[in-house]
């Protein structure tokens, strides 16, 4: 919940956004060719000004309802409400005289949720959007909503079952994200929404692991669980999602190596797997993917030396690989201008470590190449391995720190006796 979502809009008036799908000569509005009187009604019990015609008024850029083009009368199929004062109310027989609707959309609304829907707007509705409104969505307000293509919830708490009512009564569900919304619980292992496009469960608190049962989202092309709380590896199944555009799967606890199978991902476009505790090498794959603009795998354990040449990386849009103490680049194929955020590699594969600057004793000094340098390429021979300098200082060091720590801990013990 960020915090500039809290405030709310003591001066905002209610705003009901125009638009005109179908759209009618501006000039004024033929008999015949209005909004239906009791859905004019409804509109004005809800702020919106007695003079216009909702469908007939020209929209400004932002206000937007939308009617069809019924005669004699037409009707409303999509409304916007935002900004709305917090003494709005939404009472069920306005409610039940704005059935047409297809789509609604409340956009810092922090009025109460109504407490329930006539059964004739729930099944009407194929799109409901709620961002920073309604306070909190219960599940009487989710589940009549058995129609729906899209839903979009963000910055507001939903109901706990909501994940469960959803999937599995949403059956036509295209686009679904719940953001932001405080939601808990496992993933569930059992999809009814089986046209999803696009999934977003970013910034809530999910917990366990991804189930290989992902796979039967088939047409998935965006799939997003960034900043939750789960864990284990990324099913092998995954790679059987060939839809899949962009993920994120990034700032949670997952672990294990990128799997091969995720070599079959050929339209992918953003991997973001930052911010867990992968492990193992990167894979050689990822630059056969021709579509791929964002690899971002900073912030895990991934070691050895990163598989990819300057054209490849080049390419990226974004390529992050910093906070992986374990990785090194190759420093005869990659530049250190890259500024990639990690050692160069050792000829065993393996970091170097950060220069020790001129304290270097000339016996160690061709353990390593020169730090940095990109063109070096003749590998200058000679090496012996690991540096054992470093290595001194390393236990010199932690000698060191023992020995405060042991002295400080002395001293407390006299001093408490
Ligand atoms: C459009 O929104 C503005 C700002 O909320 C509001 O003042 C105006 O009345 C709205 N226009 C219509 C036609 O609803
Ligand atoms: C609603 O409020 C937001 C934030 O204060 C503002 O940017 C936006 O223009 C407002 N929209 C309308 C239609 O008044
Ligand atoms: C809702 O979906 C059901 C089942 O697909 C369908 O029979 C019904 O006509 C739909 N209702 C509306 C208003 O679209
Ligand atoms: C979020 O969910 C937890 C339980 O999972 C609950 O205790 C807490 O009150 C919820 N927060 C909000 C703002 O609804
Ligand atoms: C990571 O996730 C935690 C827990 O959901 C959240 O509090 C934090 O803001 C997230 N960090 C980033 C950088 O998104
Ligand atoms: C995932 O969601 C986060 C937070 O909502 C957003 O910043 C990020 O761009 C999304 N990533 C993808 C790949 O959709
Ligand atoms: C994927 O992300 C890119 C931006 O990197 C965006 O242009 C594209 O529309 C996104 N595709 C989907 C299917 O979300
Ligand atoms: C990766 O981490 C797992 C445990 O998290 C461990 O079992 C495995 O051996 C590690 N793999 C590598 C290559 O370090
Ligand atoms: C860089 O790597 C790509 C993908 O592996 C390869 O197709 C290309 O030939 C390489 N380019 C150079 C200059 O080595
Ligand atoms: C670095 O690249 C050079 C040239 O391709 C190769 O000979 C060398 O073995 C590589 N070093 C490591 C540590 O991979």
């Amino acid at each position: 919940m960020s915090s500039s979502k809290k405030t709310s809009f003591p001066l905002l008036t209610l705003s009901l956004f125009l638009l005109l799908p179908f759209s009618q000569p501006l000039a004024p509005t033929r008999p015949g060719s209005s909004l239906d009187p009791r859905q004019q009604t409804a509109l004005e019990s809800l702020g919106f000004p007695a003079t216009s015609d909702a469908c007939a008024v020209p929209s400004p850029r932002d206000n937007a309802t939308s009617c069809d083009g019924a005669a004699p009368f037409r009707h409303l199929t999509s409304l916007r409400l935002a900004n709305c004062s917090t003494d709005l109310d939404l009472p069920y027989t306005v409610l039940q005289s704005l059935s047409t609707l297809k789509s609604v959309s409340f956009l810092n609304c922090p009025i109460p949720p109504p407490r329930r829907l006539p059964p004739q707007l729930a099944s009407s509705l194929h799109s409901f959007s709620c961002i920073s409104s309604l306070r909190r969505v219960p599940g009487a307000l989710l589940s009549p909503l058995r129609n729906l293509t899209e839903l979009y919830l963000s910055g507001v708490p939903v109901t706990e079952s909501a994940p469960i009512m959803i999937i599995s009564q949403m059956v036509d569900l295209t686009s679904l994200t719940v953001s932001n919304a405080n939601l808990s619980g496992p993933i569930p292992h059992h999809w009814h929404c089986l046209d999803l496009t696009h999934l977003d469960f970013s910034f809530n608190r999910l917990k366990g692991i991804i189930p290989g049962t992902i796979s039967m989202l088939g047409s998935l092309q965006t799939f997003n669980l960034s900043s939750n709380f789960l864990t284990g590896n990324i099913p092998d199944s995954m790679g059987d999602m060939v839809s899949l555009k962009n993920v994120s799967l990034s700032n949670n606890s997952f672990f294990g190596s990128i799997p091969s199978s995720l070599s079959d991902l050929i339209d992918l476009v953003q991997l973001d797997l930052s911010s867990n505790h992968f492990n193992g090498s990167i894979p050689t794959f990822f630059s056969g993917l021709k579509k791929l603009r964002v690899l971002n795998l900073e912030g895990n354990n991934f070691q050895g030396v990163i598989p990819f040449n300057a054209s490849f990386i080049s390419k990226l849009q974004v390529f992050k690989v910093g906070g992986n103490s374990n990785l090194c680049y190759n420093h005869s194929i990659l530049s250190s201008k890259l500024r990639l955020g990690v050692a160069p590699c050792n000829r065993y594969g393996l970091p170097m470590s950060p220069p020790t600057g001129r304290t270097r004793s000339d016996t160690s000094s061709d353990d390593m190449d020169d730090y940095g340098e990109a063109d070096s390429g003749n590998g200058g021979g000679g090496h012996r391995g690991p540096n054992k300098l470093v290595l001194g200082i390393a236990i010199g060091l932690s000698c060191l720190v023992f020995l405060v720590i042991f002295l400080f801990c002395l001293s407390k013990v006299c001093g408490s006796s």
